[in-house]
């Protein structure tokens, strides 16, 4: 008997593996055999590429920009560029090289990111600044930027441009967290602003590519934008809300950061909001916290609170617009394993 043919077959364990790992990273449900394969060829072709990448004759650079890369991460803006190339008809190196581009700008932001927020923790390991220093840390960002615009450069123009706009869309976006609102403003706009910058931003783009890259039509791609941006802010609000509702085992980076940084997420502004508010969480919200004790006691009456409820109602609604975008695209089992995450995103904060 001969063997079957490429693409053809039983999915091979450590293929299924590796989506089973995707599934338990961002709730992805695929049953569709043939694009099990295809995305876990593709993701392992990214991740050849991102090693590559971090390769440097300077041993201080290499281990660097390795440390993140090595230490994981879901891989979710890769991910989400090669299902979204599932919606056009071509299928050629472009879309892994934007596929590894998106994951090395999100990368180095979350370099930077650590940088500013004095975070200890990232991936499960230490984060840079704390392994090495804030210089390192900000230097590493840097060459993995580059290297992203290296990239990108190859895929054309267009994608220069769109990449280099949403680079500087994502640090407005923190440039205006670090601001904070201006008087006037509504805190919560403010927020909805910020996180659809910083995070929508970069997922967005990261469905607008896997569309270009594949040939799909303008329809097409302006639909994986859209839901891009929705679904990326739907994320954020969820990483938010399980900052506050999960153990730091399970997150990976050490929980509270936003609470010692005064940075306010949803759930808090929510809590202040609310005029039944308990008043030691509001007395507790008023600036950065820097006691552990502090820490947990805000984290504790943040989990009663009614403003961790209404985060969720409103990562529902997200989630919701994002699924609706999808009406836009054909049924395919890519569309229902997009139509997956947004699902996952909710589910995953109870
Ligand atoms: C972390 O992004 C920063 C946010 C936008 C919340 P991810 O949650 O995608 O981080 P990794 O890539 O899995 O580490
Ligand atoms: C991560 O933002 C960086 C960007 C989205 C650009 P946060 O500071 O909110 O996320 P974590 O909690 O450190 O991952
Ligand atoms: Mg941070
Ligand atoms: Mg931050």
């Amino acid at each position: 008997m001969s063997s079957p043919a490429p693409g053809q077959g039983p999915v091979p364990p450590a293929e299924v593996g590796a989506i089973e790992d995707l599934r338990a990273a961002v709730g992805l449900q695929i049953t569709d055999d043939q694009l099990v394969r295809t995305l876990a060829a593709g993701l392992s072709d990214v991740e050849n590429l991102l090693r590559e990448v971090v390769r440097s004759d300077v041993r201080a650079v290499q281990d660097a920009a390795s440390h993140l890369v090595e230490a994981g991460g879901k891989r979710f803006r890769p991910l989400f560029t090669l299902l979204s190339a599932q919606f056009g008809p071509k299928q050629d190196n472009h879309v892994v090289i934007a596929a590894a581009a998106v994951e090395l700008v999100h990368l180095a932001t979350l370099y930077h990111d650590d940088v500013m927020d004095e975070a200890t923790m990232r991936r499960g390991a230490e984060s840079v600044n704390a392994r090495w220093d804030n210089t390192i840390a900000i230097l590493t960002g840097d060459f993995l930027f580059a290297h992203a615009s290296r990239l990108v450069a190859d895929l054309g123009t267009d994608a220069a441009r769109i990449i280099a706009e949403t680079f500087g869309e994502l640090v407005t976006g923190q440039m205006r967290e670090t601001v904070g609102p201006a008087d006037g403003d509504d805190a919560v706009d403010h927020y909805l602003t910020v996180i659809a910058q910083k995070t929508g931003s970069l997922i967005a783009t990261s469905g607008r590519f896997g569309g270009m890259m594949s040939g799909a039509s303008d329809e097409y791609i302006a639909a994986l934008r859209r839901f891009g941006e929705l679904i990326g802010t739907a994320f954020q609000i969820s990483d938010d809300i399980i900052d506050i509702a999960s153990a730091s085992d399970e997150l990976g980076k050490a929980q509270g950061t936003d609470l010692r940084e005064g940075v306010r997420t949803l759930p808090m502004l929510y809590a202040l909001a609310d005029a039944d508010a308990e008043p030691r969480l509001v007395e507790l919200l008023s600036g950065p916290i820097a006691e552990d004790t502090l820490v947990k006691e805000a984290l504790e009456l943040l989990r009663a609170s009614a403003g961790l409820e209404r985060a969720r109602e409103t990562l529902s609604d997200y989630a919701q617009r994002a699924r609706a975008e999808l009406a836009a695209l054909p049924a395919s089992p890519a569309r229902d394993a997009c139509e997956s995450v947004a699902d996952y995103l909710v589910a995953r904060t109870h």
